[in-house]
């Protein structure tokens, strides 16, 4: 403990288990534009302490880029963490607008119901601009407040990477073998047979070469694959949403429509 704090912005889905993580090895006050999710007492407590990082837990908008810069007037961190998801190119030019702070990007893996443990197992990548101001120091110290909090870090070489690897690499490539689960699921149903039974025939390839998961023929709702698509916009990307709203509809009419030709038989 010293004589200084951080702040967690955003008290959500992540900002809260963030913020759990963060208390166990220093002072940390949580801010959020709700005024119910805050602890009022406990911030005016710390309010005249220095704020070493502001981290930065809330979702993604147009609004976005403008919410950090007053949050960042607001309690002059030494340092900003952004462990929101965001558009590519996000970093790059919040630490264009804010060039006396650094700004780290650390997209946050997990999920929500489990976030504290997510947070602990997963190596949390972060990132920062070559030209942020005393970029290395601030690296390490962040990395230091993670270890002191039982998380692994790994440094990338620039943001943006990391920016589109939670992007690319981990929500859409989900929702992209969700969705080919989806397609062999319909074609199932059309010609009556069993999904499971069929899969089986990968079972060994997959356990031998690991190229061939077998996800649930689900739909995809929550927060984060189908909303993320919007951050990334690339056209084939979205290939990924039309997938998931027509099985939806397929698979419904295709189960009625078997029900009808099973009944005539
Ligand atoms: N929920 C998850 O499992 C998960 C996983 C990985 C990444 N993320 C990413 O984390 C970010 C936050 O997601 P979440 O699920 O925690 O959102 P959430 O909606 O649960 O919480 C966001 C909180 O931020 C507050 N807020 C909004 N604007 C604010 C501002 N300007 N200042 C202070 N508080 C503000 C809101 O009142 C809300 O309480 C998103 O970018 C999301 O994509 C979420």
């Amino acid at each position: 403990m010293n004589n200084q704090k951080d702040i967690v912005a955003g008290l959500g889905e992540i900002g809260l288990p963030i913020f759990k993580l963060l208390s166990k090895s220093q002072i940390v006050v949580g801010y959020d534009t709700n005024p119910k999710l805050m602890n009022k007492k406990e911030f005016d407590k710390y309010q005249d302490l220095d704020t070493t990082f502001l981290h930065i837990c809330i979702p993604f908008s147009n609004k976005f880029q403008s919410s950090v810069k007053s949050l960042f007037r607001k309690f002059s961190p030494d340092c900003i963490v952004i462990h929101s998801t965001v558009s590519p190119y996000t970093t790059k030019k919040l630490q264009s607008s804010l060039k006396n702070v650094p700004i780290i990007f650390s997209a946050t893996r997990g999920v929500h119901k489990r976030m504290i443990r997510d947070l602990r197992r997963y190596t949390k990548f972060f990132a920062i601009e070559k030209n942020a101001p005393n970029a290395k120091l601030i690296s390490n110290k962040f990395s230091r407040l993670m270890k002191r909090c039982g998380v692994k870090t790994k440094k990338m070489s620039d943001p943006l990477t990391l920016e589109l690897a939670k992007l690319i690499v981990d929500t859409s490539y989900y929702g992209w073998l969700i969705n080919y689960a989806q397609m062999s699921k319909t074609i199932a149903i059309k010609h009556g047979i069993d999904y499971d039974e069929m899969w089986s025939f990968s079972d060994e390839i997959h356990k031998f070469l690991g190229n061939r998961p077998k996800l649930f023929p689900g739909f995809i709702g929550g927060h984060c694959v189908i909303p993320n698509l919007s951050l990334i916009n690339e056209e084939t990307l979205w290939e990924i949403d039309n997938i998931n709203n027509s099985f939806s509809k397929k698979a419904k009419n295709v189960k009625s429509r078997n029900k009808r030709f099973h009944k005539s038989k």
